[in-house]
This record gives C-alpha cells, structure tokens and sequence, in this order.
C-alpha cells in the first residue's frame, strides 16, 4: 500500500503513522522525522533545515524534495509505504506523482485526519517525544508513569522546539495557507478518505485501519 498521511499539526500523524505501518508492514517515511534526526546529527541538510522547522515554516521544496526522492529510493520502499509529513504543499504532490509515474506505480490512498484547533493547541502543548526510541507522549492523555521517562525504553522526554505557543499558530496558519489546499488536490483524484482523529488513540487507530483495509 502506498498511502500519504495528511492533517494539522498535532493532528495525531505520527502517533497513527506508528501504528498503521506496523499493522501493514509497511515502511514509515515522516519528513519532519528526517529533518530532526539531521538537526540532531548537525549535518549540512540539519544546519539548512533548523532555521525553517524553528519558525514554524515549511523547509524550502528543493530541500525536501530531494531528501524524499533518496529515501523512496531504498529498497524497503518497493512495495509500499506510509509518508508521514509529505507532500506538504501542492508543488510537492506533483513531484511526488512524477516521482511514482517514473517508477511505475502511484499513490493509492490518502488519509486526512481531521480535528478543529483548539484540539491540536492541546495536543501540542503537551506532548513530549522519547530521545532514544521516538515514542510520542503527552502529558494529559497518554502520560508516562514516571515524570521526564518513557515507559518503553527508559529513555528522556522532550519538548520540540517548535510546540511553543506562538510557534504553533505559525504552524497552523501555514498548514491552512500551503497545506489544506492538499486535501481539495487528491480529493479531485478520487484517492482522499477523510477520518474523525478525536477521541482516544486506539479509537483513530480503529478508524484509520477500518478505512484502509480496502487497500492491498
Ligand atoms: P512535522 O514533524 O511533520 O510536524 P507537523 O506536521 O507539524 O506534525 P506534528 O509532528 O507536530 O504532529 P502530528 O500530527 O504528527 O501529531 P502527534 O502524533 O505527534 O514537521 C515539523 C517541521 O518540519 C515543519 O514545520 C517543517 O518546518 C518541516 N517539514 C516537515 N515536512 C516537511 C515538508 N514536506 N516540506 C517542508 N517542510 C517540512 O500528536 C501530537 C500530540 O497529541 C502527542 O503528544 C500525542 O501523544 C497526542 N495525541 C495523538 N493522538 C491523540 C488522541 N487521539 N487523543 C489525545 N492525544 C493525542
Ligand atoms: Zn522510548
């Protein structure tokens, strides 16, 4: 299954992504994952990448673009995968159609997750991201048992830089700006399913696997 997650900040993307690419054997490709490890690792593509993520803007397209280009480029996306984070904006999704065409095959479905504002402010304020295995927290609806720790490895929690209040608005405006248009974009091509992401994890994890258990 070749499947795009898309939604807001903080809509539950990667917490979702998570599960459906184990439940489908299927690689996960999160765009602001790859930027973060790059950030952490101070590479060249980090150092260009940082000042974009810190704003709340999206990192230039020729950046991005390449970076996915690679990655889908490795073996274990053949046969399928889940991007998490991309296309981020409609120059993005043609490049990735051509990207597909040109290996011979083409999206078969993208999943919006849909919740209103306020509900992603609450999300992002309280989420916290193990250091060492990625596992996403959050301080009030999936707390760890031990403050600062996560549960799975024992590893640190932290803040992302860019869940900062006035950072977050940012993030919202530009995905209503760059990114919504997204889901008019592959509604058109007959491919967009869109799941109510409120309510506990397990419940959109339900949801989200029910929508896509037509898919190979
Ligand atoms: P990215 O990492 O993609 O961030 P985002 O889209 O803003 O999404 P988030 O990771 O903030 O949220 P999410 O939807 O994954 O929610 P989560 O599951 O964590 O991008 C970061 C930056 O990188 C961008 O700003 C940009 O600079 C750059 N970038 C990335 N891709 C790019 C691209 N293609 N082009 C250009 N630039 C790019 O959940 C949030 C919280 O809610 C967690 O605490 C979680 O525990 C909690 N939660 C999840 N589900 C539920 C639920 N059902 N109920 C209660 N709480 C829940
Ligand atoms: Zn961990």
């Amino acid at each position: 299954m070749r499947l795009v997650l898309v939604g807001p900040p903080g809509a539950g993307k990667g917490t979702q992504a998570a599960f459906i690419a184990q439940a489908r054997s299927i690689p996960k490709i999160s765009t602001g994952d790859i930027f973060r490890a790059n950030v952490r690792q101070g590479t060249e593509l980090g150092v260009k990448a940082k000042t974009f993520m810190d704003a709340g803007d999206l990192v230039p397209d020729e950046i991005t673009i390449g970076m996915v280009r690679n990655r889908l480029a490795e073996d274990d996306a053949v046969k399928g995968f889940l991007l998490d984070g991309f296309p981020r904006n409609v120059p993005q999704a043609e490049v990735l159609g051509q990207m597909l065409d040109g290996m011979g095959t083409r999206l078969d479905v993208v999943l919006e997750l849909v919740v209103d504002d306020d509900e992603v402010v609450r999300r992002l304020s309280g989420r916290r991201t193990c250091r060492a295995c990625g596992h996403i927290w959050h301080l009030d609806f999936d707390p760890p048992s031990v403050e600062g720790l996560c549960d799975r490895c024992g590893g640190d929690l932290f803040q992302r830089d860019d869940d900062q209040a006035a950072t977050v608005r940012h993030r919202l405006e530009v995905y209503a700006d760059q990114t919504s248009p997204l889901v008019a974009y592959y509604a058109e091509k007959g491919i967009l399913i869109g799941i109510d992401a409120t309510g506990p994890v397990d419940n959109v994890t339900d949801r989200a696997l029910d929508a896509l258990r037509h898919y190979g």
